[in-house]
């Protein structure tokens, strides 16, 4: 079989259906890997920006011993590899070892990667905004970041100060995007009406077919005004996690693939949404990569919506 004849669904089926060794799981991602960069990308365009991956990374708890770095930085570089090349971390996790752990995986490999990370709300006073990112950039070993965001709503009346903050960061060429997370709808529309609030490129929430409130308001309000939804806990999140579920598993059957690809298919169907899981090893990384490929059809949709009612 050719590289290109590869598929990362045959890839991921692959590696649950042998118990491979290591360099052999290395031999076959570097295989999936070509199959994936020949084939067409689901990629999701952001307003006034670049299109990227409809599948990033999360990287809330990397760098915090929770695996060991080595495999964390392992499973970051196989989702790049994979298309998942978009990775969202923050200031604040891990008091910085996030940004610290990524540094390690965008030395020498910066142009490909799509890096999001994002400021608190009570360093928004003064130059705090600036002073947070400079941090950021600095722990994270680089000069720019694509994309950055207000991590938690603060009073609507702090929103003019707080825009004309990350627009000056954009002039001066150390973020090339910004936008917001964990914003309501009303919060939306205030932005929207204070200057340059236009430009917020998208709102990182919470979506997962165990927690589908955005589906009520907040999806369709950002598709009216074609801004793109980043998918935060995609997978339900630590404590509530929707991979046990059979209705996905049988899904994952028919496809060849993980319950966890599954879910992930599911909230990436609609081309409007970017979804961040975090993985911990190159196991889950490439089964949850598998979600680029796979189309649900509207029977496996529909099961969906019966097994997990919005
Ligand atoms: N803006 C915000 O306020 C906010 C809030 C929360 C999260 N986030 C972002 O969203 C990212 C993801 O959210 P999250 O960590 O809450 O939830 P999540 O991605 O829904 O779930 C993470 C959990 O899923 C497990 N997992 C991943 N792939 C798997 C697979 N194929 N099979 C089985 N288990 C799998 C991980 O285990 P392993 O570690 O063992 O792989 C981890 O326990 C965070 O890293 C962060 O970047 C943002």
């Amino acid at each position: 079989m050719s590289q290109s004849q590869l598929s990362r669904r045959e890839f991921a089926v692959r590696c649950a259906a042998f118990a491979l060794s290591w360099p052999a799981l290395r031999a076959l991602a570097r295989e999936a890997g070509a199959a994936a960069a020949s084939a067409p990308a689901r990629t999701v365009r952001l307003p006034e920006g670049p299109a990227v991956p409809a599948l990033g990374q999360g990287c809330w708890h990397l760098g915090q011993g929770r695996h060991p770095a080595a495999v964390e930085e392992e499973a970051l570089r196989t989702g790049i590899s994979l298309g998942m090349s978009l990775l969202d971390t923050s200031g604040n996790y891990g008091h910085g070892r996030s940004e610290e752990l990524l540094s390690h995986v965008l030395a020498g490999d910066r142009e490909r990667i799509f890096l999001v990370s994002k400021v608190e709300g009570d360093e928004i006073d003064g130059d705090g905004i600036a002073r947070a990112c400079a941090a950021s950039l600095s722990r994270l070993g680089t000069d720019y970041l694509d994309l950055y965001l207000l991590h938690w709503p603060v009073p609507s009346a702090k929103f003019a100060g707080v825009v004309a903050a990350f627009e000056q960061l954009r002039a001066a060429k150390k973020i090339r995007a910004w936008g917001v997370s964990n914003f309501s709808v009303s919060q939306m529309d205030d932005l929207l009406k204070v200057p340059d609030g236009h430009r917020c490129a998208t709102n990182q929430v919470p979506y997962s077919l165990n927690n589908r409130r955005i589906e009520r308001d907040l999806l369709p309000w950002c598709q009216q005004h074609h801004m793109p939804v980043m998918a935060y806990s995609p997978l339900g999140g630590d404590k509530n996690l929707v991979i046990k579920d059979r209705t996905l598993a049988q899904i994952g059957a028919a496809h060849g693939c993980s319950a966890a690809a599954v879910a992930l298919a599911w909230v990436i169907r609609g081309g409007n949404v970017i979804a961040i899981p975090e993985a911990g090893s190159p196991e889950h990384v490439r089964e949850d990569a598998a979600a680029l490929s796979v189309a649900l059809t509207p029977e496996e949709l529909k099961s969906l919506d019966a097994a997990f009612p919005a």
